[in-house]
C-alpha cells in the first residue's frame, strides 16, 4: 500500500499547481505587484495562522494530530514581526480579514475544535508548504522589494528553529505516514486537505480582485 504520505501529496498535487499559479501568485511573485499587495497577504497569513496556532496547545495530547504539534514551526510571532516591518508599529489597528481568509480560519478552528484528522489535512496543507515553496516566495520577495536576507519582513519564511528542513520535512511525512487514522478516516484527511488546498485559492482570487494589475 502506498505510504500516505503519498497518498496525500499525490492526491493534492493538481490544486498545487492550481495556487502556485493563481493569477495573484504569479503577479505576486513576477515582481508585478507592490509591497503593498504583499503585506495585505501577509496579513491574511496572521489569521490563517492566528487559527492553527491558538488551539495548537490543547492538541498536543490528542493521539491524532498531537504528533504534529511543533513549536519550532509556529509562524504568529514570525508574522508578527513582518507585519510591524510592513505596516509601522500601530499595524493591528488597521488589520481586516477578508471574507475568504475568515471562512478560511474557522473551518481550520472547527477542525481544531472537533476533528484532530481535519487538523492535520490543514497543518500538513500549510506547514509542509511553507517548508518548501515557501523558500521560493522568500526568495522572490527579498528580490522584488528589497528585504534583507532572512531578514523583517520575511520572517515568515524563515524557520529558525527547524535546523535541517529536509530532514525535518522527512520525519513530517513518517508522521504522516504512521497517524493514527483507519482508511475511511485517511480518506476524510485526504478530503480536507483538498478543501484547505481550496480554500488557499479562495483567498488568492480575494486578493487578484483586490489587486488587479493595471495592465
Ligand atoms: C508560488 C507559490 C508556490 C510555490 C513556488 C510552491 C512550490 C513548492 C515546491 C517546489 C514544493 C516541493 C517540495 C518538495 O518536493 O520537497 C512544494 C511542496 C508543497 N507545497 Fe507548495 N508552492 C507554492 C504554493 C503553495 C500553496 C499556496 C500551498 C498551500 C497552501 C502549498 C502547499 C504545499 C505542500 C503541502 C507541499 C508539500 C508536498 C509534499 O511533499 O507532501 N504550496 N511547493
Amino acid at each position: 500500500m502506498e505510504p500516505f504520505s503519498t497518498v496525500i501529496r499525490t492526491a493534492s498535487h493538481e490544486q498545487h499547481v492550481e495556487a502556485e499559479t493563481s493569477t495573484f501568485m504569479s503577479d505576486l511573485l513576477g515582481g508585478r505587484l507592490g509591497v503593498d499587495a504583499y503585506a495585505r497577504y501577509t496579513e491574511q497569513l496572521w489569521f490563517v495562522y492566528g487559527a492553527l496556532e491558538d488551539e495548537a496547545g490543547r492538541l498536543a495530547s490528542d493521539p491524532v494530530a498531537g504528533p504534529f504539534i511543533r513549536p519550532e514551526l509556529f509562524r504568529r510571532s514570525a508574522l508578527e514581526r513582518d507585519l510591524a516591518h510592513l505596516r509601522g508599529a500601530g499595524w493591528r489597528a488597521g488589520l481586516s480579514a477578508l471574507p475568504a481568509t475568515l471562512a478560511y480560519a474557522e473551518r481550520v478552528r472547527a477542525c481544531a475544535r472537533s476533528w484532530p484528522g481535519g487538523y492535520v489535512a490543514h497543518h500538513y496543507t500549510r506547514y509542509l508548504g511553507d517548508l518548501s515553496g515557501g523558500q521560493i516566495i522568500r526568495d522572490r520577495a527579498e528580490k522584488a522589494w528589497g528585504f534583507a536576507r532572512k531578514g523583517d519582513g520575511v520572517r515568515f519564511y524563515v524557520f529558525e528553529e527547524v535546523g535541517n528542513p529536509a530532514a525535518f520535512k522527512r520525519e513530517y511525512r513518517e508522521l504522516l505516514d504512521a497517524v493514527r487514522a483507519d482508511d475511511l478516516e485517511k480518506q476524510r484527511i485526504v478530503a480536507e486537505c483538498r478543501k484547505a488546498f481550496a480554500l488557499n485559492t479562495g483567498v488568492f482570487r480575494a486578493l487578484g480582485e483586490e489587486f488587479p494589475l493595471s495592465a
